[in-house]
């Protein structure tokens, strides 16, 4: 639909296109000539008409003059024929050149979804400023009319967000959407692109040892602990209060030997080089716990799919310590699914022949001091169609401790087939199998749930022998809601606790392979602040930290996420807390953790489309007084401050912040 429009002299309806001027306005025309020297023909582009592929939307693909389930646009009964439907959290960049004259439109929640709880929140933002909000809207609202000046302006933001509970229904429609112009045409432009911006200095020359300062074993098994330090070497180790039975290599700073019995041995590491010393306390707990931090490592389940091999994991824990990964803390190196071929004449699980040897393997990844995982289901298959455990489970748990590995992940997949029901028993019954199985055998093997959080498996998953336990399906399938997983995680972080983890799965950063079909790894899709949010929302709430993309790509952006020491010390806090959520708005929320030392980490977390200032006022986050606040990231300490801290946090971004008192 397009009209002429003489702006200050009332509208008029003149047709398709510009036309000539009707006898009347000839007249007018004639009598009044300079009254008009000023007027301008103005023409309505309709919203669909622009580009509509540089939407950036929560859920499918934004539709010219159609709903986004394609259906025609309509809004409590009023069907309309032109319009723009799409999906919260949706936004538009427009740019008008400073000659628009209005945006006019009617906005609401498309009928499609029915009775379904959807709630959106339309504005338009000329420059910078909100000129339209619809408040919440819900299914059925009529839709509400817009009508906003775009005089002089040069860019209009349109935007439809959750209204602070999800992005689940919210179907959303800009009907009737028309930009008026006086001339030129309004042109639809991609959101502007962030910068992937390094805020960690990288690691000095001089020793820094990090890593966990706990860390439990059970009396009797192999032991292997790689101090993990950043800065030049050569270096040379050495530790006092190690228990008798523990030797640390002073050249390669690697532990061995075999577990302490029961108790607490308080040791001290040292490193030292040309460049200067470090030192750190650390306390080994030999018991029945495991994995008193939350577990750090690799899993190529993201990256490499069915296409994983012996020479790749090889490769992986070559990587994880010549990228550094490894010198501040990452240690496990998992093979997921798809290395299992079929069961021999014995029963005893036969890899596949990417996986000749599954014992030199392991004993290639221990001689760096670094552990090795496997996967397995309880099923008779596991999720990618492989042979699972069922009925084998005994000699599976022989097996893997037999070829030396320190984690499994057990999964779920077609064990439902067999469970024979969806009660408590039978949800538990597979992991307390293989839980007591495991804690049989002469090593010490960190078990990892994989069930997606059935049954609330936070509340019985270490009862049953779970070290950690996937607290949802596959984050694969949702990478763009780390934000909402992040607040629902916290709300079951009273589970979290030294040796029993909530896991959100896995940190796909970097490059990572697609979880549909299975596809080759590529960029992640996530802007840089994403990225940093990811892994500092991972940090906040004591997840298991795996990263899960392509060792083989990482670049110095992905390393500076993944291996800030500082954000790490958050995860490995010894109380093993999951932070608490302070407060929080439709699109901010604060974070607070709680660590050993009385100091607090907190997030500043923005899951809005703007930049905006998120405040932590120290009512809500539990302390008084002058606080020392240090930024994280940037591993800089921003001053002291007193009743609240602010920061100006960009779009889906977090500021991490670790504050104390005098
Ligand atoms: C899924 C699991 C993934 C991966 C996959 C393997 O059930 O959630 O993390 O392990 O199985 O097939």
């Amino acid at each position: 639909m397009k009209r002429t429009k003489m702006w200050g002299a009332g509208e008029m309806k003149l047709g398709v296109h510009r036309r000539k001027h009707s006898g009347l306005w000839s007249a007018i025309h004639a009598i009044l000539p300079v009254l008009i020297v000023n007027s301008v023909l103005a023409v309505d582009t309709t919203l669909s008409e622009l580009d509509l592929s540089t939407i950036r939307q929560g859920w499918g693909k934004a539709q010219a003059d159609k709903s986004v389930q394609e259906k025609p646009l309509t809004i409590a009964g009023e069907v309309f024929e032109k319009g723009l439907g799409t999906h919260a959290s949706s936004i538009m960049y427009i740019e008008l050149d400073g000659k628009a004259e209005a945006f006019r439109a009617k906005a609401g929640v498309d009928d499609e979804i029915g009775a379904s709880p959807a709630s959106i929140v339309f504005k338009a933002i000329v420059d910078g400023r909100t000129l339209f909000d619809s408040g919440v809207m819900k299914a059925g609202d009529k839709a509400r009319p817009v009508d906003v000046s775009l005089k002089g302006a040069k860019m209009l933001i349109l935007f439809a967000g959750d209204a602070g509970d999800g992005i689940n229904f919210d179907h959303a429609d800009w009907a009737a959407a028309v930009i008026v112009m006086a001339d030129g045409k309004p042109r639809a432009v991609a959101a502007p692109k962030e910068d992937a911006v390094i805020l960690t200095p990288k690691p000095g020359p001089a020793p820094r040892i990090n890593g966990p300062k706990v860390y439990g074993c059970r009396p009797g098994n192999p032991f292997l602990y790689r101090v993990p330090t950043t800065g030049a070497r050569p270096m040379k180790f050495s530790a006092t209060g190690l228990p008798a039975g523990l030797v640390l290599d002073a050249v390669t700073g690697i532990v061995t030997g075999t577990a302490p019995a029961r108790g607490e041995y308080k040791v001290t590491f040292r490193a030292e080089n040309g460049h200067g010393k470090s030192e750190r306390e650390f306390r080994i707990i030999g018991g029945d716990k495991l994995a008193l931090t939350p577990t750090m490592g690799w899993n190529d389940w993201y990256a490499h799919y069915n296409r994983i091999t012996d020479p790749m994991m090889r490769e992986a824990a070559d990587i994880m310590v010549s990228s550094g990964m490894a010198d501040v803390g990452y240690q496990y190196v998992d093979i997921d699914d798809c290395w299992e071929a079929k069961r021999g004449p014995d029963g005893n699980i036969i890899p596949n022949q990417k996986f000749p040897d599954m014992r030199d393997m392991t004993a290639y990844i221990h001689a760096k001091g670094l552990k090795a995982g496997i996967y397995s289901s309880p099923g008779p298959r596991t999720c990618a169609g492989y042979t699972g455990s069922y009925k084998y489970e005994a000699q599976d748990a022989k097996q893997i401790a037999d070829w030396g590995f320190d984690l499994l992940k057990h999964d779920w997949c077609s064990y439902g087939e067999v469970a024979g029901g969806r009660d408590l028993t039978a949800l538990q019954k597979p992991y307390r199998l293989m839980g007591d199985l495991l804690k049989q055998q002469k090593r010490d093997i960190v078990l990892n749930l994989c069930q997606y959080g059935m049954g609330d498996v936070w509340k019985w998953g270490a009862e049953v022998g779970g070290h950690s336990w996937r607290t949802g399906g596959d984050l694969g399938f949702e990478l763009h809601r780390i934000f909402q997983i992040a607040l629902r995680n916290c709300e079951i972080g009273q589970f979290n606790k030294p040796g029993e983890w909530n896991d959100p799965d896995y940190i796909q950063i970097g490059y990572i392979g697609s979880a549909h079909g299975m596809g080759h790894p590529r960029p992640c899709g996530l802007t840089p602040n994403e990225q940093y949010s990811f892994m500092s929302l991972w940090c906040l709430m004591a997840s298991p930290l795996f990263y899960s993309g392509d060792m083989t790509k990482l670049d110095e952006f992905a390393l500076n996420v993944l291996c800030n020491p500082e954000a790490i010390e958050v995860n490995q806090d010894p109380l093993g807390k999951c932070a608490r959520v302070a407060c929080k708005t439709n699109d901010t929320f604060v974070l607070v953790k709680e660590m050993e030392d009385g100091s607090k980490a907190v997030g500043l977390c923005n899951q809005g489309e703007f930049e905006t200032e998120v405040v932590a006022n120290w009512t809500d986050i539990g302390v008084s007084g002058k606080q020392r606040v240090r930024d994280l990231w940037r591993q800089k300490d921003l001053g002291e401050f007193t009743d609240r801290f602010s920061a100006n946090v960009p779009r889906h971004g977090v500021a991490l912040v670790r504050m104390a008192g005098r």
